[in-house]
């Protein structure tokens, strides 16, 4: 039996550049040697959007598109809806137990978060214990191996450890997952913060016009201290280089514009300007499949329909086995 892949994102909006790096390009690599899962998590998306449930439809569709468009092959991999695998619901209550309060109060991802928004009312519990249906997600599918970016670390850490409490306490059903970080970590924003985030206004989108990824590239941070194309200016920190690293195949253009960077000899304008072709040419083809499967959002459908029948058949065997070593699968006739 093939080794397993788990990963997933929430559908609050198209996904951008920070998740191609940290995790898509990994799923589209390791598709065709794993059995690859990808779930679209709603109902964690829910539990900082419960006001606006009327947005994850459409946003799932969305995801749905980005995951063709990046080239995952939905002959091969399984997009799966997460509310419409109710057992997910039911395995996060069982492991309920197997955390304590202060492990949850501890996680630092979920801090950050925690920070960013603004729960004005407190902290809601659905939020903050969301590692807990996280291990979940990943564990009802048995996943060996769970491509995500640097903030998931933690998540992988807390369904380990949920994992070993489990085995240890009932019986070896679940599997002990490993985390597989992206060629790079962390893709920094366009305004050079930490990471690509929505809410910030910072991202490039895989879905985004030539025009707009244009846009993005000639506004993007470069370095705060250099005032003239003259001044020697500095690469490392430098988003735009780091872009450049990641995205631009041509690596003796790339050692070349560092160079003249350094010694003050090109214009930020210069270095962008082949930064947007890079980018727009390794956007283009994303971007034209993505107009195709949008055209056809019957067969995309489909796809997501198929894929969450495979999955949850998937996490209804899990479950069975879950209950049986738990001793909980009663037998009343
Ligand atoms: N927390 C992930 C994110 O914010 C999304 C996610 C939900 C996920 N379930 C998962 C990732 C399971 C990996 C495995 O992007």
């Amino acid at each position: 039996m093939n080794k397993r892949i788990l990963t997933g994102d929430r559908p609050t909006g198209p996904l951008h550049l920070g998740h191609y790096v940290g995790s898509l390009q990994n799923r589209v690599k390791l598709q065709h040697e794993y059995d690859t899962y990808v779930l679209i998590a709603d109902v964690q998306a829910l539990t900082d959007n419960f006001e606006h449930p009327e947005k994850l439809g459409e946003n799932i569709f969305q995801v749905a598109l980005d995951y063709l468009a990046v080239g995952l092959d939905p002959e091969k991999v399984k997009f799966v809806v997460q509310s419409m695998v109710p057992e997910l619901a039911e395995l996060t209550i069982y492991f309920m137990n197997l955390v304590t309060v202060a492990t949850l109060e501890r996680n630092p991802t979920v801090k950050e978060e925690i920070k960013q928004r603004n729960f004005v009312k407190g902290v809601p519990v659905g939020f903050w214990s969301y590692p807990i249906s996280q291990a979940a997600d990943i564990t009802i599918f048995k996943a060996d191996l769970v491509p995500v970016g640097e903030d998931q670390l933690p998540m992988i850490e807390q369904a380990r450890e949920i994992v070993r409490r489990f085995n240890r306490l009932y019986a070896k059903v679940l599997v002990e997952p490993r985390a597989l970080l992206g060629a790079m970590a962390r893709l920094p924003g366009t305004d050079g913060g930490a990471k690509m985030s929505k809410s910030l206004g910072n991202c490039i989108y895989l879905g985004d016009s030539s025009e707009q990824v244009r846009k993005r590239v000639m506004s993007m941070f470069t370095d705060p201290t250099r005032i003239h194309p003259t001044d020697p200016g500095h690469v490392e920190g430098n988003p735009v280089f780091t872009y450049h690293d990641v995205f631009n195949p041509d690596k003796a253009e790339v050692e070349e514009l560092k160079e003249r960077y350094r010694k003050g000899t090109v214009g930020d304008v210069e270095v962008k300007q082949k930064l947007f072709a890079a980018l727009d040419s390794f956007l283009a083809p994303i971007r034209e499949r993505r107009a195709e499967f949008a055209a056809k959002p019957k067969r995309v459908h489909e796809i997501i329909m198929e894929g969450t029948r495979k999955g949850r058949a998937v996490a209804q065997s899990t479950m069975d086995e879950v209950r049986t070593a738990m001793k909980i699968a009663y037998k009343f006739q």
